[in-house]
């Protein structure tokens, strides 16, 4: 019985997988939050450099991948798929349960995957800083390690609740070199905006993202680079379902189940997308993407154009919404605090390619201790969400192939465990007139 199913190096996919061309509609294009029109690469060149913007606009099935970014991805690609023995007997199932390693890159999770590229084209095109925005500090870090890889400086934004809860993985991206904030900061327009409304703001990802993308805007030699929703960032993720569409024929298996968590979309659709035209073919799979009960995105949002981010700078693209002026509680699952989601996934989701399902914290908590019990690793809590969802499908105890995403260790978190062990976790369900409240605020287009 294996336990571990792995890939040579030489196995590394070269060639990521764009789902654009093969989403059911066309992806409604982000309009300008000036004007409310379609925008095009011009628009977006003051933030990004033209290389990921080309691939973010790409209607191209498959984008090769450059072999300096191979070379970087082998740091710690391919990833192990293991199987999970250990969690199956203890369930008593008949399930087979897979999941994707993504935990073993050095900032332990899969953000590494999209943050080498996004360096290396940003490398390519003469920028000297990166400026970025990070949650829980999985963003942070990764993107700190890429900089380094590619010789660039890197300025990080970390949501002030996290930076307060988490400062190991601040240490960490100081060690990669990188200069982080609690945001919001004072040190831009859009943070003072926010500080001035709540001196006690605890900050949010749409606020970070406010301060990062005008840090990057009015400084020549930056740019901005984002961790999840965009569509660049989901291409480069997909080398997740690629090796693992390889290991699972290695196993001689084909998923029933394929689950992932959602902060943004990115690590969910990187497992997910490279089988999509599987289902699209008529095989029988499930993708299930999971949430926090307290940032219900998918499961209570509405599908409509709003901005990525608090303070209404960047593009407004067409996705499930909580409306970009909510502000989520400081769940353990800092990664998951996101107003909206990847507008590739949301579009998968309003056509029933893609489930969404929501958790609480206490019963995400409870599958992290069962999992760290029986296979080892200690999950990342925005991880355990899929986790969580995993164990429900398993229970269900019908023969089924699971594979789960897992995006991520929790080294980092142990603080959020020890709450859940002293009893100290609220569960916490977002009030639905406070959502309305937020979605009213939307514009209209
Ligand atoms: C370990 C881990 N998993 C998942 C996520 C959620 O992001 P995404 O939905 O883009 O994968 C994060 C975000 O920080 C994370 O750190």
């Amino acid at each position: 019985m294996e336990t571990k199913i792995l890939l040579s190096e030489k196995e590394i996919p070269t060639r990521w997988y764009n789902i654009t061309p093969d989403l059911p509609e066309q992806l409604p294009p982000p309009l300008h939050p000036g004007t409310g029109q379609p925008i095009g690469p011009a628009d977006l060149s003051p933030i990004f450099p033209m290389g990921l913007i080309m691939q973010e606009m790409s209607n191209e099935r498959w984008i090769d991948i450059p072999d300096e970014i191979i070379e970087a991805y082998k740091i710690y690609r391919p990833t192990p798929l293991h199987r999970a023995h250990r969690l199956e007997k203890a369930l008593k199932t008949n399930a087979r349960i897979y999941y994707k390693n993504e935990s073993v890159s050095p900032a332990g999770s899969h953000k590494p995957n999209t943050a080498i590229p996004q360096a290396y084209y940003n490398k390519q095109e003469g920028v000297k800083r990166i400026c970025t925005e990070t949650g829980a500090g999985q963003w942070g870090s990764s993107i700190a390690l890429a900089c380094k890889i590619f010789g660039m400086e890197c300025t990080v934004y970390m949501v002030r609740v996290s930076y307060e809860q988490k400062p190991y993985r601040r240490f960490l991206m100081q060690t990669w070199g990188a200069e982080v904030f609690a945001s919001p900061t004072n040190m831009t327009n859009a943070g003072r905006k926010i500080l001035s409304e709540d001196p006690n703001s605890p900050g949010s990802l749409g606020i970070a993202i406010s301060e990062a993308v005008e840090d990057a805007a009015i400084h020549d030699d930056a740019k901005y680079s984002l961790g999840s929703v965009l569509n660049h960032v989901l291409l480069h993720q997909t080398i997740i379902g690629l090796e693992t569409k390889k290991q699972l024929d290695l196993a001689g298996e084909k998923p029933d189940v394929l689950i992932g968590c959602v902060g943004g979309g990115s690590n969910f659709a990187g497992l997910a997308f490279p089988f999509v035209p599987d289902k699209l073919k008529g095989q029988d799979i499930r993708l299930i993407a999971v949430e926090p009960t307290a940032c219900p995105t998918l499961t209570k949002g509405v599908y409509t154009y709003d901005f990525g981010d608090a303070v209404g700078l960047t593009p407004l693209v067409k996705m499930y919404t909580l409306g970009h002026s909510f502000v989520p509680p400081g769940i353990h699952a800092g990664g998951l605090r996101y107003h909206g989601d990847a507008p590739q996934l949301c579009l998968l989701v309003k056509n029933k390619i893609v489930e969404a399902v929501a958790y609480a914290q206490n019963p995400v908590f409870e599958a992290a201790m069962l999992f760290a019990q029986t296979e080892g690793i200690i999950p990342a809590p925005e991880t355990s969400h899929a986790i969580r969802c995993a164990i429900d499908e398993a229970k269900k105890n019908n023969n089924n192939c699971i594979v789960f995403n897992l995006s991520g260790h929790g080294h980092f978190d142990m603080t959020a465990y020890d709450n859940y062990l002293s009893g100290k976790l609220e569960d916490y369900e977002y009030p639905i007139e406070k959502i309305s409240e937020a979605i009213a605020k939307i514009p209209k287009f």
